[in-house]
């Protein structure tokens, strides 16, 4: 159920396997010869410097992974000094991620219930000292997904037959999960401290009006994610978002949806130069974040590949994967003849109307 619920998509998932191919069908021209033995992987997103060029996209639910998800995204973030989002919908609470992971950690905000009830949520982002704040437009409505109906993946949860027989033949995560305490979402609370998340509640409340209070109240960077349309890009720049994020929710939302790479060079071109983007969907090892970089992004967020670290391995299979992202950037930069982040531009990447 649980691999289900990171793993699926909506409708038939075609959009999240078209999101894979376009990365796949996306080539990089190699550069030889060059003085690539000192290499950097330094990168900034709105003044703030890390490490690497890529962080965590936020992601509801974290815990159910593995027991401590978020903490041990926290602990990595840390280590390897990169950005993580904490889902509005997230397993632990605001107060606990801010202590862990401070300015690393950015919020991110689903409009939940009413305008009140969200802006409650914003200020207790802010008062737990949240610098960065992460809209998340294009959930007016939780899609279908398949996997999780035939689950009857829902939050609260409830145990069905098929639940407790999953549980039952899945005794290591079970008992971890238990031990733990069984995760819920900690952000959504009523004033008794009771979780009122629904999960498939309405959420076009985050309209263009929305939108715009929140410009007004939020002191720190705004960051607009989901938007895959060049007018939107265009709009929300013009209202005064501080980046744009441009994500198709990795084929979550609708299925035909466009590959969200081969929207990201469109966008790019829509808003001024030098406007912050970030990106994900698809993204699945250091080729593609390096082919994100090139083609418009100045960051780079990974979805389902760190959940899946996370289920498979714990903070060790996170440890691991973060790595293998590490030296993958590393090395596709020596191939490509660059030595910096920052050298990337669109000419890494390979021009297949050149051979026709
Ligand atoms: C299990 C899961 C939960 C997610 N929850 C959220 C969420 O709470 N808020 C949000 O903005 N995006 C959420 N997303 C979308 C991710 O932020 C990101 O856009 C997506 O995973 C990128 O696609 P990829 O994982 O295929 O690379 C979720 C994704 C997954 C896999």
């Amino acid at each position: 159920m649980v691999y289900d619920f990171i793993e699926g998509a909506a409708g038939r998932e075609v959009g999240v396997s078209r999101n894979e191919a376009a990365f796949d069908n996306i080539m990089l021209q190699p550069r030889v010869m060059e003085n690539v033995s000192q290499r950097s992987l330094t990168a900034s997103i709105l003044d703030q410097s890390f490490n690497v060029p890529f962080g965590v996209a936020p992601m509801g639910m974290c815990n159910l992974a593995c027991p401590n998800a978020d903490r041990f995204l926290a602990e990595m973030a840390n280590k390897f000094n990169f950005p993580i989002c904490l889902s509005s919908a997230a397993s632990s609470s605001i107060e606990d991620m801010a202590k862990w992971a401070g300015h690393r950690a950015w919020f991110q905000l689903y409009f939940s219930s009413s305008e009140e009830a969200s802006m409650s949520m914003v200020d207790r982002a802010l008062k737990a000292g949240f610098e960065t704040l992460v809209l998340t437009v294009d959930v007016p409505q939780v899609s279908r997904r398949v996997r999780d109906l035939r689950n009857g993946f829902n939050l609260p949860f409830k145990m069905t037959p098929r639940a407790f027989w999953d549980f039952a033949t899945h005794p290591r995560w079970s008992l971890g999960t238990l031990t733990a305490g069984a995760p819920s979402p900690k952000n959504f609370v009523d004033k008794d401290g009771n979780s009122k998340f629904n999960r498939s509640g309405n959420r076009a409340g985050a309209n263009w009006d929305f939108f715009q209070l929140l410009r007004k109240k939020w002191p720190g960077k705004l960051i607009v994610k989901g938007v895959t349309s060049t007018e939107d890009a265009q709009r929300v720049q013009s209202l005064g978002a501080d980046a744009i994020y441009v994500s198709n929710h990795g084929g979550r939302q609708l299925d035909s949806v466009p590959p969200a790479i081969r929207l990201l060079p469109l966008i790019r071109s829509a808003v001024s130069s030098d406007f912050p983007l970030l990106f994900d969907s698809g993204v699945r090892n250091g080729e593609d974040v390096i082919k994100a970089l090139a083609l418009g992004a100045d960051f780079v967020m990974l979805g389902r590949p760190a959940l899946l670290a996370l289920g498979a391995e714990g903070v060790t299979g996170l440890n691991a994967l973060l790595k293998c992202f590490t030296e993958d950037i590393s090395v596709v930069l020596a191939q490509l003849g660059m030595t910096s982040i920052s050298d990337l531009k669109k000419n890494v990447i390979f021009d297949v109307t050149a051979t026709r």
